[in-house]
């Protein structure tokens, strides 16, 4: 896709549509020169020059990566005209957009009814779906995984319901037994499923942990901020396909919440959240004196808790699942070669005498850690931070990141590593490019020579 192409048809297809309302005089006060935006230009991208390249595979870090280039023109095209979502009196058209990607949201994770809409990122998303849980359960708590993100018990602070870490097991998933006595004691009203967890990329069983919650009379929230996507290869045949049982389970969750913007290919500024119940917009109901007066039908502020929402993300939304549907031959193949990538390097770790895997990549996040597994976490922590560093001031560079593990944790997978302090950083790379399938082996003999170094 030829993008400066498509970019002047948007200015041109705006345009068009803007001159069918005829001339009007330009106000002076905002005009620049071609000149003098070309020297504010010049220093804005040599700014911007200071970045990590999230575009190349050799950046293998976090959970970041340029948006489709679908999704970047079809936010510019309706950026240009800049519509807001709230309500259909200010974006008629990307409204529309909002609704049909939303049900197609729905429709993969298998919802047979729901009321949802974008939000601006999962944080967001999750505190609708918290939000909604304390209205049901007034008094009761929300119970999440230790390794949950990190929000969910910021989110609960700012809705004044208590939040209960449960323990995970050894694989990073949350642990049922412990969810059981927990939910025992009656205090809890909803816990919270991670179906892909940020740090390690685990799975939480959400089919087990539905099956615990009804028990004891519990709704379920199921965060796939960043995991959600992955639905599309629950029970395909080959290496990338997953384990069914969790991913089909959302469908008789309460809710669920997934990222656009993180495995949707989509600019920042796109969450989702979907509730299974259309019922629970009643806790939306607000008197807006000021909006909804071109429709009847239902405007996206009527049930979100936010107000104002750039309508170019669902345009960009609309636009990329146009191209790129919600099936293992669309969007599936882009999340597939990130999940043989993951398993690949993760059989390439395996054989290496300087880095040791953590635990198995779930999905496409591979935890690692230089050294023999009889260090010490004082030698992980320091060896893995001087790659980190090393590895980002090289002629050929490796982007990482680093992740905390507990003392605790690793001695659970690794009782070899004698746990001189209470934890260490350990290396994290999220392989969310497709690109990363053909560079899996550089990548790994980058990091392998890096080790090799530190180890010296
Ligand atoms: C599982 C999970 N939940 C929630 C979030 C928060 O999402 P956001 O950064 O879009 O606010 C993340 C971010 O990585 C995540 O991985």
């Amino acid at each position: 896709m030829d993008v400066q192409r498509w970019l002047a048809s948007a200015v041109a297809a705006v345009g068009e549509w803007q001159d069918g309302f005829g001339p009007f005089q330009p106000d002076p006060s905002m005009g620049v020169s071609d000149e003098r935006f070309a020297s504010v230009f010049g220093a804005f991208t040599q700014r911007l020059r200071n970045n990590y390249p999230f575009f190349h595979p050799s950046y293998a870090g976090q959970m970041l990566k340029p948006p489709h280039p679908a999704a970047v023109v079809g936010y510019l095209t309706a950026m240009l005209i800049n519509p807001n979502n709230h309500a259909l009196d200010g974006g008629p058209a990307t409204g529309e957009m909002e609704k049909e990607v939303v049900a197609q949201l729905a429709g993969m994770f298998g919802l047979d009814s729901h009321l949802g809409h974008l939000t601006t990122s999962g944080t967001i998303a999750n505190l609708e779906a918290l939000y909604v849980a304390r209205e049901l359960h007034p008094g009761r708590g929300i119970a999440y995984s230790a390794e949950a993100h990190y929000t969910h018990a910021r989110m609960c602070g700012v809705l004044g319901v208590e939040g209960t870490p449960v323990e995970t097991d050894a694989a990073g998933r949350i642990d049922l037994g412990a969810l059981d006595a927990l939910l025992a004691g009656g205090r809890i009203g909803t816990v919270v499923a991670t179906a892909g967890t940020t740090g390690l990329g685990a799975i939480d069983p959400v089919h087990e942990v539905l099956a615990v919650a009804r028990r004891h009379g519990v709704r379920v929230h199921v965060d796939a901020a960043y995991g959600g996507f992955f639905t599309l290869l629950a029970g395909l045949d080959g290496r990338a396909g997953l384990d069914e049982a969790p991913w089909r389970a959302i469908a008789g969750c309460d809710s669920v919440v997934v990222d656009p913007h993180k495995h949707g290919l989509q600019p920042y500024g796109c969450g989702a959240i979907l509730f299974r119940d259309p019922e629970v917009g009643r806790f939306y109901l607000h008197d807006s004196p000021y909006t909804y007066f071109t429709s009847g039908e239902l405007h996206l502020g009527e049930i979100s808790l936010e107000c104002s929402r750039a309508g170019a993300a669902a345009a960009a939304l609309w636009l990329t699942l146009q191209l790129l549907p919600l099936a293992p031959d669309g969007l599936g193949a882009v999340l597939a070669a990130g999940r043989r990538a993951a398993l690949d390097w993760a059989a390439l770790i395996s054989q290496s005498g300087r880095l040791q895997l953590y635990q198995a990549p779930e999905l496409d996040i591979v935890c690692y850690f230089p050294g023999p597994v009889s260090g010490t976490l004082s030698g992980i922590d320091d060896a893995s931070v001087r790659i980190l560093k090393a590895g980002m001031e090289r002629e050929q560079p490796v982007f990482l990141s680093t992740l905390r593990v507990t003392a605790a944790g690793m001695s659970e997978r690794h009782p070899e590593v004698r746990a001189d302090r209470d934890g260490a950083r350990i290396l994290r790379s999220v392989l969310m490019k497709p690109e990363a399938e053909g560079y899996v082996g550089e990548l790994h003999a980058r990091v392998e020579r890096l080790a090799a170094e530190a180890a010296d």
